[in-house]
């Protein structure tokens, strides 16, 4: 039986984790179905620094520890990419239901352990994929399922960030996982596979540009299908994130749907072949946009589900799969 609120534990004090603390405070506050219960940290003094502010009660100096708390119902890592497949199987195997962020590993060999894991523990597990649950993601989704721009033949989604080169990021870094596949790269790839009916293309062609220590800054991907949809698609990390370069653009035979910042859309455009505006959805976060990804597990959770239907273990397998492919490893 998942009690509620489902008592969360937060593995690591960085910037995502903040946004998802913001997150579940709201919602605990809001429905009363989460409650922040734990953080913890590599550091004692981190934790505290980060519990004090948002009244979290607990406060751990080790991974270890939050994981050995019996009062810990879901832990929510955020960490480096190197650490979310080890931290998923341990917590899994602590008897905790997990959400990871993405991606759950640097290459798919190192993922399908974690599903063994949740499947033999009987434990809930998600890949943070919250973009999966944005409402003008699902809203452009409907409109192709309803035919409102005919067959899709089209998908163009490109997500630039312009970062400056630092040594001391995880993005600069390969032993953490960094590059702008992994990091940013994986939206543009998911959204190929949401609009695309959860397909692997039947082609794949990439490339990427590479620093000396083979962190990949910049990336280009194109997709082909059996069916005749094609998909261009590109990521980088050091190269302008204008706003063309952040958007997802689906064309059909009949209109088009825009959705600029499409990984955190509050946007979606309808227009005509001849781009007119159609339609015009407006779908303003209630939060910062992780609620709807929490809502997810809760809903899951009291259900008894091991596994979210909208994010399966099968969706995330598959967009490392093309993530690997896309390296050619
Ligand atoms: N869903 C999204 O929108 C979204 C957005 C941003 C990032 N992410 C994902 O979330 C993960 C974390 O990203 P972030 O931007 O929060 O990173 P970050 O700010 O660098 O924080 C990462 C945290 O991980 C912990 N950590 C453990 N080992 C580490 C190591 N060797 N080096 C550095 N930090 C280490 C640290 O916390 P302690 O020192 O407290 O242990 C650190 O604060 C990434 O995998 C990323 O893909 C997702």
């Amino acid at each position: 039986m998942t009690r509620t609120p489902i008592r969360w534990g937060i593995v690591a004090t960085g910037g995502i984790a903040e946004k998802f603390c913001e997150a579940c405070a709201f919602e605990a506050a809001r429905t009363g179905k989460s409650a922040l219960y734990a953080v913890a940290s590599r550091s004692l003094e981190k934790a505290e620094a980060f519990a004090s502010p948002r009244g979290i009660p607990h406060a751990y100096g080790s991974y270890d520890e939050l994981f050995a708390d019996p009062s810990v119902d879901a832990v929510y890592i955020a960490t480096p990419h190197n650490l979310h497949a080890e931290l998923s199987i341990q917590a899994l195997r602590a008897g905790k239901a997990v959400l990871c962020e993405k991606p759950v590993s640097i290459k798919a060999k190192d993922f399908y352990p974690v599903i063994d894991t949740a499947r033999a523990e009987g434990r809930f597990f998600m890949e943070a994929m919250w973009m999966k649950f944005n409402p003008a993601v699902n809203k452009a989704l409907s409109w192709v399922k309803e035919g409102k721009i005919g067959t899709l033949k089209f998908i163009r989604c490109d997500f630039f960030l312009n970062k400056t080169y630092d040594p001391a990021s995880r993005l600069f870094d390969p032993v953490l996982g960094g590059g702008a596949l992994l990091d940013v790269g994986i939206y543009p790839v998911t959204a190929a596979t949401i609009f695309a009916g959860k397909k692997k293309p039947d082609h794949l062609e990439s490339y990427l540009e590479r620093d000396a220590s083979g962190v990949d800054r910049y990336n280009r991907m194109q997709f082909k299908y059996d069916s005749g949809l094609t998909a261009e698609l590109s990521s980088a990390i050091t190269l302008h994130g204008i706003g063309e370069m952040r958007q997802l653009v689906l064309i059909g035979e009949t209109g088009a749907i825009v959705l600029p910042l499409f990984w955190m859309a509050e946007e979606a455009r309808l227009l005509s072949g001849d781009g007119e505006m159609l339609e015009t959805f407006s779908a303003p976060f209630d939060c910062n946009g992780y609620e709807y990804e929490i809502r997810e597990v809760e809903r899951c959770m009291a259900q008894g589900l091991t596994e979210s239907p909208v994010q399966t273990w099968d969706d995330s397998i598959m967009v490392m799969e093309i993530l690997d492919a896309v390296r050619r490893i």
